[in-house]
């Protein structure tokens, strides 16, 4: 629209928001829909904090660490509002859903919070919290000209309501409509298949924070699928925190998974199919049988491991033994013979000994990862770890272990690249490489890091590359005519 004035034109002023995330893929899927679904109310989404009217955190509270990280930058921008006292703050998602009223009291600087699996009140929230700060805000000569606007934009001019359309997500609020006209990549997506989880392991607070499993219908999925797809979305990956129950909490059997693999395997411009995260204890034949059969999925697996010894697995509740997991990667494998394993570690969890940590060496050189995230056991509050076990390993002990096992995994991962060179990759190209953007960067279909030069035009489209040389983080290669 055309402002005719001045006070029409502060009137029509966009109230913008800046949306930070922390955490696990789940959160940038959330963000994403948030997006989606503040843009559909008339908020203007921003990358830029400085310019910005109300700032979120969508966060995580995996470890204490990923927690102090978003309480260390709360505490910067709550100083910001000494020269902006109109900056709006909330908290979103798993630090709002586990510790949201005790935020509230120790950080009275916040504006809202609002947990996991409410994500659709965001809008209103902010609203309201919009409006209270203007009430209350005092104004000084620097903020007086943004505090007008503000009030101009929000008075009586609440944002409208979005229209239910598909639903997306397991809430009857959002619409893959509103989040397609947010994406930044149309060419990869995140879908959920579902929410929360139901396995408890020990050291994990993930099914506090995000509740109990549930599964979305396939039906739904497929259609979620087909319309990114539609949209230029050639690459999606499949999101659940165990996605090889998919389906149990419906009562359906463990070839759901495998079943729905098969359904979108079929869509037709649909290039790369991934799923995250499959985790060992429900592995199935019919899953590994979909696996070699559905020639989109990728031969890439996260398969997270946690520990080589059989001790501390079961003290983590996780419910095989190591020479489990050594069979289901044979045979995922055999069927397989591409397949790129990844894993995540936790080291220094309470009871390890040295020998269950060189437990986790013998693992790991058995089964060459071709990437593993390693972390510091972290005591989490709630949980049956943390309850029934001191966290006994010496902090310089855990630090020794994560040094040991991230220099082991390096090794591998450097191996793995070099036997890339000289062979072909077809990559689906992302953009020009944030590290030197003379050059494109993109991703193979077993999820190499691939840089090579090239034109920015080619974003969004598949490039075959000749590698020519690794390096333990990226693949650099040549466009091939
Ligand atoms: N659902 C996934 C994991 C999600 S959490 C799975 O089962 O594999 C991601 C990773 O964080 C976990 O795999 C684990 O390695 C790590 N993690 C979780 N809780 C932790 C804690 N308390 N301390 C250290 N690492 C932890
Ligand atoms: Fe956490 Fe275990 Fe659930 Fe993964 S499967 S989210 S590690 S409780
Ligand atoms: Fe963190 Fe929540 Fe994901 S705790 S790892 S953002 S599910």
């Amino acid at each position: 629209m055309v402002a005719s004035s001045p006070a029409d034109a502060m009137l029509h002023a966009p109230v913008f928001v800046h949306l930070r995330t922390y955490g696990c893929q789940m959160n940038v899927l959330d963000s994403e829909i948030l997006r989606g679904l503040l843009a559909a109310r008339g908020f203007v989404i921003t990358a830029d904090e400085q310019a910005a009217d109300a700032v979120l955190f969508n966060t995580c509270s995996v470890r204490d660490m990923s927690e102090r990280k978003v309480l260390g930058k709360l505490g910067m921008l709550t100083q910001a509002r000494t020269r902006r006292p109109e900056l709006v703050l909330g908290v979103l998602g798993c630090m709002a859903e586990l510790n949201g009223d005790e935020l509230l009291r120790r950080a009275p600087q916040l504006d809202f919070v609002c947990g996991t699996n409410q994500r659709q009140h965001v809008p209103d929230l902010l609203y309201q919290a919009l409006c209270r700060r203007v009430a209350v805000a005092p104004v000084t000569r620097h903020n007086a000209a943004q505090l007008e606007r503000l009030r101009l934009a929000l008075n009586g001019h609440a944002p409208p309501e979005p229209q239910a359309r598909i639903v997306i997500g397991l809430d009857a609020h959002s619409t893959v409509d509103e989040r397609i006209a947010v994406r930044l990549q149309p060419w990869r997506a995140y879908v959920e298949i579902m929410r929360g989880c139901s396995n408890f392991c020990s050291y994990c607070v993930v099914p506090y924070a995000r509740g109990p499993e549930v599964s979305r219908a396939a039906d739904d999925i497929v259609a979620e699928v087909e319309q990114l797809v539609a949209c230029g979305c050639r690459d999606v990956t499949l999101l659940g925190q165990n996605v090889n129950s998919y389906g149990k909490d419906h009562g359906e059997g463990s070839d759901a998974f495998p079943a729905l693999l098969r359904r979108l395997d079929a869509i037709a411009d649909l290039c790369w199919l991934r799923f995250v995260t499959s985790n060992p204890q429900d592995i199935s034949d019919a899953m590994i049988g979909a696996l070699a059969a559905c020639k989109k999925v990728c031969p890439q697996i996260h398969f997270p491991l946690q520990s080589g010894s059989d001790r501390v697995l079961q003290r983590m509740h996780r419910r095989y033994r190591c020479a489990d997991y050594l069979a289901h990667v044979a045979r995922l494998r055999a069927a397989v013979p591409a397949m790129m394993f990844s894993s995540d570690f936790i080291v220094g969890f309470p009871g390890e000994t040295d020998a269950d940590f060189q437990a986790t060496v013998v693992a790991m050189e058995q089964v060459r990862f071709a990437s593993a995230f390693i972390f510091k056991y972290s005591p989490r509050p709630r949980t049956a770890a943390a309850r029934d076990f001191p966290d006994d390993v010496p902090t310089a002990v855990k630090e020794a272990r994560h040094q040991q096992l991230l220099a082991l995994q390096n090794a591998h991962t450097l191996a793995h690249h070099q036997q890339q060179v000289g062979t072909r990759q077809l990559v689906l190209v992302d953009g020009p490489s944030k590290t030197n953007p003379a050059m494109l960067q993109g991703r193979s279909a077993q999820y190499f890091n691939i840089v090579f030069p090239g034109t920015a035009q080619l974003a969004g489209s598949f490039a075959e590359v000749c590698i020519t040389h690794a390096t333990p983080l990226t693949l650099y290669g040549e466009q091939l005519p």
